[in-house]
């Protein structure tokens, strides 16, 4: 069976590349590269064997998504990762975030409708739910004011999609919201890739343990939490990737309780960034040039997720801990810098 991943090239687009693929399915990736590499299909092969068709294509060009389509009517179910997630710079450059973010997914669900299966999986974040006022944070948490564009293209994505749904009764969809996805798959044939200096925690440490930077810094240590610093929902790569098979699986199957469902993807443990820190000493035996600076704009103090609807309903859980991830994301950084 044949599933279209856009952004296949990516993140957490590529680790999901090989579960579709160990699973059996046919993959066909969209990607422009803008924040990926052509590289990553020979690590993809390497893992599993079998190449994925790649079609490099901007999916802000109407006419071509439409040519896509037109050309795999046989497409049983769509993931689609492709957009801009860059906090920072979605502050700097909105219209960037939301032609590339909604536009796109609205070209997408245009040409869904007109396809036989339409099964969806949308790339969502536990961004939408800011700080939350409850933790751990469950699905029916309220939906806070987004902090930044970006946030607010997950928001406004879950959204479109939800009317959608209500409005075309065959399409079913399932929005995915990540906590804080790290690491790297065991091989360490693929991993994360930042572009430019890292602005998520794990690269940025792992890039100092190598020599890459000079010293991490320590965004706040002055947070109402056990040590100080912010807590995250630290979550295996490959634990990700995996829910996303089992979530479209669901789709497929037609087990879903209503034609949009939506799903935290966490461990359900909180980490500071210390810990974080403390994980990467232990697993890779060296210490971690890092100094305490002020607080990043933004930052929330705690997230983590309640885990139970994943676990009770998706038949999801993660099987992968902290230190396997730490460890997954220093072996990846010393293969790609070795
Ligand atoms: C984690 C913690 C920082 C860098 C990101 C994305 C968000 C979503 C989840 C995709 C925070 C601290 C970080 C550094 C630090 N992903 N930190 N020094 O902010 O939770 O959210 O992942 O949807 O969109 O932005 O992740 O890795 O940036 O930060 O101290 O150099 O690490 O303050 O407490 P974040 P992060």
């Amino acid at each position: 069976m044949k599933v279209l991943v856009t952004g296949g090239l990516g993140f957490i687009g590529s680790h999901t590349v090989v579960e579709l693929q160990n699973k059996g399915y046919d993959v066909v990736i969209i990607d422009n590269l803008s924040n990926s590499s052509a590289e990553v299909i020979n690590g993809i092969v390497k893992i599993t064997g079998k190449m994925p068709i790649f079609v490099n294509l901007d999916l802000r060009n109407k006419q071509h998504v439409d040519g896509f389509f037109n050309q795999h009517k046989d497409i049983e179910g769509v993931i689609h990762f492709a957009a801009s997630k860059a906090v920072g710079e979605s502050v700097k450059d909105p219209l960037l975030y939301y032609e590339n973010n909604i536009t796109t997914l609205v070209y997408i669900l245009q040409q869904l409708t007109e396809l036989k299966r339409k099964n969806f999986i949308f790339s969502s974040s536990c961004t939408v739910y800011g700080q939350a006022d409850k933790l751990p944070i469950t699905e029916d948490a309220p939906i806070k004011l987004a902090e930044s564009p970006y946030g607010n293209t997950k928001q406004i994505g879950e959204e479109v999609i939800k009317d959608t749904c209500c409005a075309y009764k065959d399409l079913n969809a399932i929005a995915l919201r990540y906590f804080n996805p790290i690491g790297a798959h065991p091989s360490t044939e693929i991993g994360e890739l930042p572009i430019g200096v890292p602005q998520n925690l794990v690269p940025y440490i792992t890039q100092t343990a190598i020599g890459l930077r000079e010293q991490l810094s320590v965004f706040g240590d002055d947070y109402p939490t056990s040590d100080g610093t912010c807590v995250r929902d630290y979550i295996h790569v490959v634990d990700v990737a995996k829910a996303h098979v089992i979530a479209l699986e669901r789709l497929m199957e037609n087990k879903t309780v209503s034609n949009f469902e939506v799903f935290n993807l966490g461990t359900g443990k909180g980490s500071t960034v210390l810990e974080v820190i403390n994980s990467f000493e232990k697993v890779s035996g060296q210490k971690l040039n890092y100094k305490i600076v002020a607080r990043r704009e933004g930052d929330v103090t705690a997230a983590y997720a309640n885990t139970t609807h994943a676990n009770d309903v998706l038949g999801w859980k993660t099987e992968l801990s902290l230190d396997d991830a730490m460890a997954s994301a220093w072996n990846w950084e010393k293969k790609i810098r070795g």
